[in-house]
């Protein structure tokens, strides 16, 4: 089966590896990389995007989005885990083509009204694209085929903070209308992207299989391998945002649950995801008023990071 996508991204290290997926695998149809802040600034994203579509020699619409948070100040970008330019401070060659004229909440609006039904949104940044895009036009709730959101956390705990996890964190407000909103929509989180550790082994057949593309890819895993050893004692990374096509392509790797999300806008616990499992009581009915959605419990990590070698070797 195919899946028309669009990708939503803010690359980023874990992002480069994910879209290198959406260019390669033979069953998505990878319809634009939408961008956002997040990793880097949204110029550098915007670079980043193109520069990658055009190692892997496609000619793939990049639609430049939001260049920060909804109402709260934007954080400074986190060059200490992806290097200043996103991609591990490692050399880059020149970008040749252009951006699209259009913003990525009307790319996201043009592309899905043109295929209603078909469409499967993809995020893996901060969610502020899809929440222009839905006040753009209400009704894409009823015209996407899907959203798979790489963000939160339900029982893992957060990366940023105690509880948030950083997608979520730096939109909250963007994050609280998007898993909201009422769209089929699957939340992959840290509870399963922390089973999943990339190792060097497995990085290095991606370097070879995929050429100048892989010569990125490598150079910038490297840099982002040392934020995991000195900061989290793990010899590997997490592929976050590769778990999100993870869970697209390969769904019976993962244990999901339905249930009602939230994600907290203010305060201490901001950007933490609140899930109210279907069906169970609470003191009040308050946490289960949000339409259902569908979370992301478990995973079988090893064939995750099996399946992202393999895709990409
Ligand atoms: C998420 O935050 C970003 O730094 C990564 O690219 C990923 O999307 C993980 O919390
Ligand atoms: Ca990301």
């Amino acid at each position: 089966m195919s899946h028309p996508i669009i990708f939503d991204t803010d690359p980023g290290v874990d992002d480069a590896q994910a879209i290198a997926i959406a260019l390669r695998h033979p069953e998505i149809e990878l319809l634009g990389l939408t961008t956002t802040y997040g990793n880097v600034d949204i110029e550098t994203a915007t670079h980043n995007a193109l520069l990658l579509s055009e190692l892997a020699g496609r000619d793939i619409p990049v639609a430049q989005g939001s260049a920060g948070p909804l109402v709260k100040p934007r954080h400074p970008a986190p060059a200490h885990i992806h290097g200043a330019n996103g991609l591990g401070n490692i050399e880059l060659p020149e970008v040749k083509g252009k951006k699209d004229p259009r913003s990525a909440a009307q790319f996201i609006v043009d592309t899905v009204n043109a295929r209603p039904g078909e469409v499967t949104l993809v995020a893996v940044g901060p969610v502020g694209n899809l929440a222009a895009a839905l006040q753009l036009d209400p009704a894409l709730t009823g015209k996407v085929r899907r959203v798979v959101i790489m963000g939160g956390s339900i029982r893992e705990g957060g990366n940023v903070t105690p509880v948030a996890e950083a997608n979520m964190f730096n939109d909250p407000h963007a994050a609280q209308r998007v898993l909201t909103a009422g769209w089929p929509l699957t939340l992959v989180g840290l509870d399963v992207t922390h089973r999943c550790v990339l190792s060097q082994a497995h990085m290095q057949r991606i370097e070879a299989g995929q050429g100048e593309l892989g010569r990125v890819l490598a150079g910038s895993y490297a840099f982002y391998r040392d934020f995991y050893r000195e900061f989290l004692g793990i010899d590997g990374c997490c592929p976050h945002d590769s778990c999100a096509l993870a869970w697209l392509l390969r769904p019976e790797l993962f244990t999901t649950a339905p249930g009602h999300l939230a994600v907290v806008t203010d305060g201490l616990a901001e950007g933490q995801t609140l899930f109210a499992p279907e069906g169970r009581g609470f003191i009040q009915e308050r946490w289960s008023q949000t339409p259902l959605a569908e979370v992301c419990l478990e995973v079988d990590g090893e064939a995750v990071v099996e399946w992202i070698a393999d895709t990409l070797s």
